[in-house]
């Protein structure tokens, strides 16, 4: 395990080894660098074998591999942060074991399974709550439960889009209690369909890549999809107008066109699934996965802090 790798070992491990940049040093020889990662920790890596850096040139997203290196102090850092450098790199044999290259966020799914069916009892319209059960029908719920709900940015392990989802429809439901009229079951409804569509963006593969669908389309178009799909298998049929106003959380749920969302939010109940979806992966970045002290936090681009040792 990564974490366990102190500065002058010499290591031969499988990672998940994600390429930042490659191009020339100074001296005229070839650089890669990067973070290699499992599911203990991620560490910046540095190569300047010309067969690696070759090989680590033509990816084109996160790979596994078996690293041959040493670990070293971070020179560039100056924290006495770690970093490895790569003098080998072989792709992994078919039948070897990558399962601890899958980020675990320690989520206890069946818990998170049972406050997903709470907040499903607290839906009081039966043709929304056919909606929501129509969606998460079959496969749909046995991806759900462990998919992750980000590739690196939040929640990106495995039972981390159910976790989000849950925290984002509980907080939004606390919202609304404070709020005049809200609507309840269109906050829970909305809350918990509004990242749906990463099932197909989001590949639970190693590394989590994205699919072709969700490079083509994205999840909230994706979102939208999956929602009208089910509705049109519901048989009486959902009123166009709840159906709409659920959908409208769906594409309206990153806040503004500039953050990807076609319509900006227009109801009640949208800005408060569009605060709750906020804070909750602002919140994730304090995750104990991140460690503690102060970090550099990459979707915040800032420096947080995480608590003392
Ligand atoms: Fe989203
Ligand atoms: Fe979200």
């Amino acid at each position: 395990m990564l974490t366990e790798f102190k500065a002058g070992d010499k290591i031969r491990h499988i990672v998940l080894c994600r390429v930042q940049k490659v191009g020339n040093s100074a001296n005229g020889g070839v650089f890669a660098r990067g973070f290699a990662s499992d599911n203990t920790a991620a560490l910046p890596f540095i190569s300047f074998d010309g067969y690696t850096v070759d090989v680590l040139r033509s990816l084109t997203g996160p790979r596994a591999f078996v690293v041959t290196g040493t670990i070293d102090m971070n020179r560039f850092a100056g924290d006495g942060s770690l970093q490895l450098l790569i003098q080998k790199i072989e792709p992994p044999l078919p039948e070897e074991d990558l399962s601890h290259l899958l980020p675990d966020g320690g989520v206890d799914l069946n818990e998170y399974g049972r406050r997903f069916d709470l907040l499903l009892g607290k839906i009081k319209d039966a043709d929304i709550l056919r909606l929501v059960r129509q969606v998460f029908s079959g496969r749909i719920w046995a991806s759900f439960r462990t998919n992750p709900a980000g590739m690196s940015y939040h929640h990106a392990y495995i039972g981390g889009l159910l976790e989000h989802s849950v925290d984002t429809a509980e907080l939004a439901v606390a919202m609304g209690e404070k709020v005049k009229d809200a609507d309840q079951d269109i906050l829970i409804a909305g809350s918990l369909l509004h990242d749906i569509g990463k099932l197909r963006e989001i590949s639970q593969d190693i590394g989590f890549p994205y699919t072709g669908e969700g490079k083509l389309l994205g999840h909230i178009a994706i979102g939208a999809m999956m929602a009208e799909e089910a509705a049109l298998g519901m048989d009486p049929p959902i009123s166009g107008e709840k159906l709409q106003l659920i959908v409208h959380i769906i594409i309206s749920h990153h806040g503004d066109q500039e953050k990807g969302s076609p319509i900006n939010c227009r109801t009640k109940e949208a800005f408060i699934v569009h605060y709750a979806d906020e804070l909750n992966s602002v919140l994730n970045q304090f995750h104990p996965r991140e460690g503690k002290g102060w970090q550099y936090n990459k979707m915040l681009a800032r420096n947080i802090f995480l608590g003392g040792e």
